[in-house]
């Protein structure tokens, strides 16, 4: 199914999974703050499953007896984290064993720069998958163009869904987008669009060690954001706040999580900035973490 961006994915599958009865979905912890709003604005209520080096936990997501759960396996938002192959079997045996239905945003595929590509997990178990991709990372979200493709049982009530939201989405930004792809255009711009984005990651790294030495980054082999961790007591939410201010970005790590706990971060986008604003920017967040009465 075509759709207006994976939001519009989010909204007909919890629609759908809501009107099959589901209350609850298992959600990862840290996880999306914009994914979680959407799947709660759409009735169900999140169930945090912890993340941790390997992606996923999914024994624990076994003692949730929740009938879904939504993941990004190819790499994992905020944390950067690859689901392990071991655990890509687990979760496919734990929605076999139980019913339960896996919802993959893949929603930074295109963009890796250390490693090798990570297969989806749909493709390995299309029955057990409601796959969730879109445009907006690669070209730009402003288009509004997705996809969706759910295992069989679940396609009349995607659906019906989709119908009652808007009986389809505008074609002639398919048409163009067909168009792009046929044309091998899309791969020629993906394959730039991964050097600048790469430039743009070392840039920020960079940066970071520059102004902001000695703290842990992660999540920096793929992507289009990485972590940066503060040091233990320092209040996310206010840094991030006083970095508003200061007309930057960044977005508190505290905020990706639902039961609290864990170390205070930053999560920096870098896709739409060149390396000099980077490297200004970075130095201007230096400043207020370190010293944030002098900056304000
Ligand atoms: C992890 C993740 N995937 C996807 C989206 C939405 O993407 P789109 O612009 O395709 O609706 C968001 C934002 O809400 C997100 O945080």
């Amino acid at each position: 199914m075509v759709t207006t961006g994976a939001a519009q994915g989010f909204a007909v599958l919890a629609a759908a999974l809501r009107a099959g009865g589901a209350t609850a979905i298992g959600f990862e912890e840290p996880g999306s703050y914009g994914v979680r709003g959407h799947l709660e604005s759409h009735g169900l209520r999140l169930v945090p499953v912890p993340v941790d080096g390997d992606g996923i936990d999914v024994a624990a997501l076994d003692r949730s007896g929740t009938p879904a759960v939504f993941v990004t396996p190819a790499h994992q938002f905020p944390t950067g984290v690859v689901l392990a192959p071991g655990r890509r079997a687990a979760l496919v045996e734990w929605a076999r064993r139980t019913g339960g239905l896996i919802v993959e945003d893949d929603y930074d595929a295109e963009f890796r720069y250390d490693r090798d590509p990570v297969g989806c997990l749909q493709g390995i178990a299309p029955d057990e998958v409601a796959y969730i991709g879109s445009v907006s990372k690669a070209l730009a979200p402003a288009l509004r163009l997705g996809w969706l493709a759910v295992p069989g049982k679940w396609r009349d009530a995607v659906a019906e869904r989709k119908a009652w939201a808007d009986l389809g989405g505008p074609v002639l930004e398919q048409l163009a987008f067909a168009e792009l792809l046929a044309s091998g255009g899309y791969d020629r711009h993906l394959r730039r669009a991964r050097l600048e984005h790469r430039r743009r990651r070392d840039a920020l790294v960079t940066a970071l060690r520059r102004h902001l030495p000695g703290l842990r980054i992660s999540g920096v082999a793929a992507g289009l954001h990485l972590v940066v961790e503060l040091p233990e007591g320092v209040d996310d939410e206010a840094v991030a706040g006083r970095a508003r201010a200061a007309g930057l970005g960044p977005l508190p790590l505290s905020r990706m999580r639902l039961s609290g706990g864990g170390p205070p971060g930053l999560v920096l986008g870098y896709a739409a900035n060149a390396p000099g604003e980077l490297e200004t920017a970075v130095a201007r967040l230096g400043t207020l973490v370190t010293s944030p009465r002098e900056a304000v």
